[in-house]
């Protein structure tokens, strides 16, 4: 083991380069299963390695603990339902957050102990002991409070996505202030820590930083906590990163600046496609209710839709040369991805030309859309991004919108008063004709009414996704198409 020891950088460098790998490998469906697996050699290389250098390790302990992790992780990886996946992984990043806690207070407990016994009782038993300098005492500040916050915040993302009963959203004018001394009162703790040591400063740091965590996160609305718990995934990061330096473990500190710099990206990514700036989603408030008051405040009067059955649709999509499917939120919720597939693939044995066009913040996680669809096994080649299709919709002869509303909103394009205007949509109004499915003339997430559904060319189809798919299947099988 001596070997492990001797060239335990040079493993790190190698798990380091393999995490690079496992993200670049994740960035797109067809080399996400190599990415994956490059994410657990480089986990498995980093563990046994750290657990070959540590000093003295208590054996029993780590293996326990480690076994005991693995039952509940595979145990939870194997039953969790797709639609279940955000707040598994703010779960997660609650346990990162935590982790960083107990680090920090394990590793000044522990020195604060060896100072007691003295530099030379710890000399005459060969331990070689140095008084914390101020870089240490700045990371454990750092990692400490930033682990703090990542957990409760992350536990509260957890509850709100769950809809447990006590993760309540708060609300009210007294908000922002109370999280303001928080924060500065969480500040002024830490520096008396790094200044003076002084541990009762190092409790009350930790502890506001706990409160803070959830003050800050309980205020954003349930649809926004997606980004949250993106932009949580970077604090765990950066979290992980700074217990790196406490332990002088060179892979934590690289992993965790992976995870800290990917999850901001993502969070950037998420909040560019909503049109609105991370500032907005952390201290705006819920989104939707400024939408639906402005929509409220418009003009009420009643506007005239077309709608049709699953057969006319069905018929008309035989008939095309080229159909684009625009899945949304309502495919996810009526679980209708396995029905569409059999879809596209009967009207491409008609000699259909049939794709799918996925908006980046469709449905109601990052990549919602196209894990549902690799689920349903659709050809990774007929799914495009909405900056490679979207030039293609006028020539398009049938687009095909099921359970999408937001994503394919003319407003956001021509409605400068819209509270979408700006944000970047699928341009299914420019194709020759648009078919919609949905239950009713209700909104989307962002609460506002969308011109799409009562333009000319557009039929709706009333029906949970699944259902009216399955008939329109059926119709064009009955056809004898
Ligand atoms: P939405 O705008 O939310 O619209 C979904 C539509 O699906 C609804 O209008 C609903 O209408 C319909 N629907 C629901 N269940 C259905 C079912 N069983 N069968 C048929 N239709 C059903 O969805 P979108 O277009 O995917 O847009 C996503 C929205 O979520 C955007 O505003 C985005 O900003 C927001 N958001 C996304 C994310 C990520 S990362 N994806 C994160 C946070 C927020 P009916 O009730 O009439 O059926």
């Amino acid at each position: 083991m001596d070997f492990i020891r001797e060239y335990a950088n040079w493993f790190y460098l190698i798990g380091a380069i393999l995490f690079i790998l496992t993200l670049r490998g994740l960035s797109g469906p067809k080399t996400a299963i190599a990415g994956n697996r490059y994410g657990m050699i480089a986990m498995a290389i980093a563990v046994l390695t750290t657990f070959f250098v540590a000093d003295s390790p208590v054996v029993w302990m780590i293996v326990g603990a480690m076994v005991l992790g693995a039952i509940v992780g595979i145990a939870r990886a194997r039953t969790v339902p797709m639609t279940q996946m955000p707040e598994t992984v703010a779960l997660m990043h609650s346990l990162v957050g935590l982790a960083a806690v107990l680090i920090a207070v394990a590793a000044i407990i522990h020195n604060n102990k060896l100072a007691e016994l003295g530099p030379d009782l710890l000399a005459a038993n060969g331990v070689n002991f140095h008084e914390m300098s101020k870089v240490h005492l700045f990371e454990l500040f750092v990692g400490c409070f930033v682990g703090a916050i990542t957990f409760t915040a992350s536990v509260f993302a957890y509850g709100k996505l769950a809809a447990k009963k006590w993760a309540k959203t708060i609300s009210g004018a007294w908000v922002k202030p109370v999280q303001a001394i928080i924060f500065l009162a969480m500040l002024g703790f830490g520096i008396q820590f790094f200044l003076t040591g002084d541990m009762t400063a190092f409790w009350a740091m930790t502890g506001l930083a706990l409160v803070f965590g959830w003050v800050w996160i309980a205020p954003v609305g349930g649809g926004d906590m997606p980004v949250v718990v993106s932009l949580l995934n970077s604090f765990s990061g950066w979290a992980a990163a700074g217990i790196g330096f406490t332990l002088e473990n060179n892979m934590l500190i690289v992993a965790g600046s992976l995870v800290g710099s990917s999850g901001a990206i993502l969070s950037y990514i998420m909040c560019k496609a909503m049109n609105r700036s991370i500032i907005n989603v952390l201290f705006g408030g819920a989104m939707g209710g400024a939408a639906v008051a402005a929509a409220d405040a418009g003009d009420k009067a009643p506007r005239n839709h077309r709608s049709g059955s699953a057969d006319d649709a069905g018929f008309l999509m035989s008939n095309a040369d080229s159909v684009v499917i625009v899945p949304g939120y309502g495919m996810a919720q009526g679980r209708a991805q396995n029905a569409v597939k059999e879809l596209a693939n009967l009207l491409k044995e008609q000699g259909v030309t049939v794709r799918f066009a996925i908006h980046p913040v469709a449905g109601r996680m990052p990549g919602h859309m196209n894990v549902l669809l690799a689920e349903a096994d659709v050809p990774y080649e007929d799914i495009l991004e909405m900056d490679e299709i979207n030039s293609d919709f006028p020539a398009t002869d049938v687009v095909l919108v099921i359970g999408a509303n937001d994503v394919v909103n003319p407003a956001a394009k021509d409605d400068p008063s819209s509270p979408i205007y700006g944000m970047p949509i699928l341009e299914a109004h420019k194709a020759r004709t648009i078919m919609v499915i949905k239950r009713s003339m209700a909104t989307g997430y962002a609460g506002l009414d969308n011109d799409l559904f009562y333009n000319d060319k557009t039929m709706m189809i009333f029906g949970d996704a699944k259902k009216v798919v399955e008939d329109m299947t059926k119709a064009i099988n009955g056809s004898g198409h």
